[in-house]
């Protein structure tokens, strides 16, 4: 274990599985004290128990879980220096098939819960001395394809949100850092679902064959990414993107 993230405090949301967990995964590994949150009470009291961490039921959609969630964590560890807002929810359709109640609910889940996430924890963050908020958007949010119009519409959305909340931060205190982190296909239980959904098309394939690298993401690869984010070696780094995509964006 080495000590990258020691005397860090780091919320993690959508942290049950996934992404999410590989990153307090790492975090932890890094001296970070982490908490880890989901909608999924079952999988969070499992990943709680495996990861040794504490967890927190936050709907990333709710003003009062955000309000709650932060007040807990100033209650248990006096700061918060870590803001990771990873929770998400993937979506296929085009824009004819899109309907307004989808719509909604992709961009309340993948983009509300970034304006809540970050408007409510700031006050800590910024009375903790320092911080680093981690959006997580997408491939999707940079590069668009015709069959994930609200997907696409709610990730590219966090891209410029963040890029705000980065200038806001460093304009009232230049405490707290953002920077939103853009994977491509990884291989988690979001992805699998796509793969599992139409076994006869061969998807895994079909998404390994546009990646330059030639192979999916793992969330190691992520949570690599997010460590360099959260720690002070990325200390003059705000207010961009880290795209982890095996070369895409450069075809
Ligand atoms: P996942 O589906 O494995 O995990 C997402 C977690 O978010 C689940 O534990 C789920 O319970 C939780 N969640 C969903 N709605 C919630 C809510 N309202 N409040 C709190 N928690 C909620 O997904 P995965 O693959 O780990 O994705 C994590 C993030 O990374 C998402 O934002 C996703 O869009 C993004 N991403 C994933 C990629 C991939 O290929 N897996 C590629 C690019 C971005």
């Amino acid at each position: 274990m080495s000590e990258r993230l020691k005397d860090k405090v780091a919320l993690i949301t959508g942290a049950a599985q996934g992404l999410g967990k590989e990153m307090a995964r790492s975090m932890i590994s890094e001296g970070a004290e982490v908490f880890i949150s989901d909608i999924n009470q079952d999988q969070l009291d499992e990943t709680v128990t495996e990861l040794s961490c504490s967890g927190i039921s936050l709907d990333v959609t709710k003003s009062e879980d955000w309000e709650k969630a932060v007040a807990h964590i100033k209650d248990k560890s006096g700061s918060l220096n870590i803001l990771v807002n990873n929770a998400g929810i993937g979506n296929g359709g085009d824009i004819e098939s899109t309907d307004m109640d989808t719509w909604r609910l992709v961009h309340n889940v993948n983009l509300d819960s970034v304006f809540l996430g970050c408007k409510y924890s700031l006050p800590l963050m910024r009375d903790s001395g320092n911080g680093s908020i981690i959006n997580i958007s997408s491939m999707s949010g940079i590069v668009a394809s015709h069959n994930t119009s609200a997907y696409n519409s709610s990730k590219a959305a966090v891209r410029h949100l963040s890029k705000s909340i980065a200038l806001h931060c460093a304009k009232s205190t230049n405490l707290v850092r953002c920077n939103s982190i853009h994977p491509v296909f990884t291989r988690t239980a979001m992805v699998q679902s796509m793969i599992d959904a139409a076994p006869e098309r061969d998807i895994e394939q079909k998404l390994i064959q546009q990646i330059p690298i030639r192979k999916l993401a793992e969330p190691i690869d992520i949570a690599n990414a997010a460590i360099f984010l959260a720690s002070d070696e990325s200390s003059f780094i705000t207010g961009t993107e880290l795209l982890i995509d095996g070369g895409l964006s450069a075809t």
